[in-house]
C-alpha cells in the first residue's frame, strides 16, 4: 500500500497498454458507452465472454476475458455497476469492492480502470478519484502475518500502479481525489496493522511510539504528549490507574494535537480511543474462548490515531484530539479487585463489579481528561466495549449512543457518508440505574441480570461526558472479524477510521 501509486491517463480504453482494463457495466448496457467501445473493439468478445459467465452487470459480478489483442489491455475484466438508474456512491463502492478483489485473486501489480459514467449519479470526479483510490488500497490490504518463506509462504503481490482514466476534462479533480482516498486508505490499513499485531509486541508503550513516530511524520501539524504513570497518579486517573495495577507494562494516556491556525470556528473534537493493548479480564479472567481476540482490545485507540493521522494530512481546517488512555487488563497480585472503589479524575467514585468492565473506566478517565485538559467541545469515543452489542447487531454495523440528538445525528451522519454502518441504540433514563452502588456513586457492571450491556456501559460513560455533547461507538462487533465483510479483510477491518474522518470533514464545513 505504501508504494502504491495512481495516475489519471487521458488516453482511449481500447487502446490503453495495461495488464487489467477494468471496465464497470452497468446492468444489461453493455451496447452503450464506456463498455460499449471496448466491446466494439474486441469485436463484440467481451460481451460474448460475459453472456458465457451469466455476467449482466449487476454489482458484485465480475467477468475475465483475454481479448488477444484486439485491444491495449492483456486482460480485461468486467464488474458490474448494477441499474444505471439507481447507480450512486453505494453502489460504486460496492462494484469496486467486487472488481478489487478480483483484480486481486490475479496478483497484478497494475491496473487501469475505464472511465465510469457519472452522469446523473451526483459523484463528482474528484469524489469519484477519491472512491477508487480509496478501495483500491482498502481492498490491497494483506495482514501484517509472521508467515515465512521457510514455511512455505509465497510473498504477497500488491498493486503498484492503478491508472484511474478520468472523465473527458478532469484529470485534474481526479488525481486531486486519488491523493485523498490514498490517504485514507493508508490511515485504515495502519488501523489494522496496529490491531492485528500480537499483544505482546503491542503493548502500551508501543502505542505511544506508534503515536510519537505518527507525529514526527505529520512534520509539525500534529503534536503528541505522553502522560506517565507518576503524572496521572498526581492528577488522579485512579480509574485508568485501576485496570493497569496487574500488568508488567506501565499505563500511558497518549494526547495526539491537531491544532491547525485555519480551523474554522471554536470546536476542539476529541476522539477518545479505548487502548485496551490485551484484556485477560483481569482477576475476573475472561475463558479461552472470550480472551482469544482480546489482543484487539485496543482498536478504538488504533481507530483514533489513524484518523487523526488522516484528518492532518487531508489538512481538514478543524482542531481535533485524540486521546488513547493505553494499558493491559491482567491478573495478578498487585491486580485490582473486585469490591475496590476508586475515585475517578472527574471526583466520581465507582465501586469496582467487575474487572472485565475494564473498558468503561479507562474511558471515563479519558473523557474527563479531555473535557478538563483538552479543551474539547464535542467528544467521540470508539470503543470495543461490549460483547452484548452484537446482540443487536450481530457483525454487520456497530452501535451509537449519544447524549444530544443534534450530534449523534451528526456522528451517525457522517458514518453513513461512508457506508459504515452504525445504529442508534437506547439511553433511557431508566437504563442508567443498573450503575447505581449502594457504596459508591457508580458502579462499573450492571450484571448480566440486568440486561442491555451495552445501553448500561454508555450511561456509565456518559456520566463522565456531562454537558459535553458526547457519542460513544461501541464497536466490538466489528473490529475485528472472522471472515472477509464488505471492504474489510478478516482480522483487524480499522472500522470508525473513515467516519471520523467524516466528522472532521463535516466540523470543517459547518462551522
Ligand atoms: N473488551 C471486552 C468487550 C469485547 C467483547 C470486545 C468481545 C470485543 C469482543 C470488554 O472489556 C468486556 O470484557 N466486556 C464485558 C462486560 C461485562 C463484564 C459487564 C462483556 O462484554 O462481557
Ligand atoms: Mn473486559
Ligand atoms: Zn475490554
Amino acid at each position: 500500500m505504501a508504494s502504491m501509486k495512481f495516475l489519471t491517463p487521458q488516453a482511449s480504453p481500447a487502446n490503453v497498454a495495461t495488464s487489467l482494463l477494468m471496465v464497470g457495466v452497468f446492468e444489461n448496457e453493455f451496447h452503450t458507452g464506456v463498455s460499449h467501445a471496448i466491446n466494439t473493439a474486441s469485436a463484440g468478445q467481451l460481451a460474448a465472454q460475459a453472456s458465457v459467465e451469466g455476467f449482466t452487470g449487476k454489482i458484485g459480478e465480475t467477468s475475465i476475458h483475454f481479448p488477444n489483442n484486439l485491444v491495449g489491455a492483456k486482460r480485461v475484466l468486467s464488474f458490474g455497476l448494477g441499474a444505471k438508474s439507481a447507480f450512486n456512491l453505494s453502489s460504486l463502492r460496492e462494484a469496486l469492492i467486487a472488481a478489487f478483489r478480483k483484480a486481486k485473486s490475479l496478483k497484478v501489480t497494475e491496473v487501469t480502470v475505464a472511465p465510469v459514467e457519472l452522469e446523473g449519479s451526483q459523484i463528482s470526479a474528484e469524489l469519484y478519484g477519491a472512491t477508487v483510490a480509496e478501495y483500491a488500497g482498502l481492498i490491497d490490504y494483506v495482514i501484517n502475518h509472521h508467515k515465512t518463506a521457510a514455511g512455505g509462504h509465497q510473498g504477497e503481490t500488491h498493486l503498484e500502479l492503478v491508472k484511474i482514466m478520468p472523465p473527458p476534462g478532469k484529470g485534474t479533480e481526479v488525481r486531486r481525489g486519488a491523493m485523498m482516498g490514498r490517504i485514507i486508505a493508508q490511515s485504515v490499513n495502519n488501523a489494522r496493522d496496529l490491531v492485528n499485531t500480537p499483544a505482546s509486541d503491542c503493548t502500551p508503550g508501543h502505542l505511544a511510539a506508534a503515536a510519537v513516530k505518527l507525529a514526527s511524520r505529520s512534520r509539525g501539524a500534529i503534536t503528541v504528549k505522553l502522560v506517565k504513570k507518576a503524572e496521572l497518579k498526581r492528577l488522579g486517573l485512579n480509574a485508568f490507574l485501576a485496570v493497569g495495577q496487574g500488568s508488567a507494562h506501565d499505563p500511558v494516556l497518549i494526547e495526539l494535537s491537531y491544532m491547525p491556525t485555519n480551523a474554522a470556528g471554536s470546536d476542539v473534537l476529541a476522539l477518545v480511543g479505548k487502548s485496551v493493548t490485551f484484556d485477560s479480564g483481569g482477576l475476573d479472567l475472561k475463558g479461552a474462548d472470550g480472551m482469544r481476540q482480546m489482543k484487539g482490545d485496543m482498536a478504538g485507540g488504533a481507530t483514533v490515531l489513524s484518523a487523526i493521522g488522516a484528518i492532518a494530512a487531508l489538512k481538514i481546517p478543524v482542531r481535533v484530539k485524540a486521546y488513547m488512555a493505553a494499558t493491559e487488563n491482567m491478573p495478578d497480585g498487585k491486580s485490582y479487585k473486585p469490591g475496590d472503589v476508586l475515585k475517578t479524575l472527574a471526583g466520581l467514585t465507582v465501586e469496582v463489579d467487575n474487572t472485565d468492565a475494564e473498558g468503561r473506566l479507562t474511558l471515563a478517565d479519558a473523557i474527563a481528561y479531555a473535557r478538563q485538559f483538552g479543551g474539547a467541545t464535542h467528544i467521540v469515543d470508539v470503543a470495543t466495549l461490549t460483547g452484548a452489542i452484537r446482540t443487536a447487531t450481530a457483525h454487520v454495523g456497530a452501535g451509537a449512543f449519544g447524549n444530544t440528538a443534534e450530534f449523534t445525528s451528526r456522528v451517525i451522519a457522517a458514518a453513513a457518508f461512508c457506508d459504515e454502518l452504525l445504529w442508534e441504540m437506547p439511553m433511557w433514563q431508566a437504563l442508567s440505574k443498573a450503575n447505581e452502588s449502594r457504596i459508591a456513586d457508580l458502579k462499573n457492571s450492571g450484571g448480566a441480570a440486568f440486561g442491555a450491556g451495552s445501553s448500561t456501559a454508555a450511561w456509565f460513560l456518559r456520566k463522565f461526558a456531562g454537558e459535553t455533547p458526547w457519542v460513544h461507538l461501541d464497536i466490538a462487533s466489528v473490529a475485528f472479524r472472522d471472515a472477509e465483510f464488505g471492504p474489510d479483510p478478516a482480522g483487524a477491518t480499522g472500522w470508525g477510521t473513515r467516519t471520523l474522518i467524516s466528522l472532521a470533514w463535516e466540523f470543517s464545513r459547518k462551522s
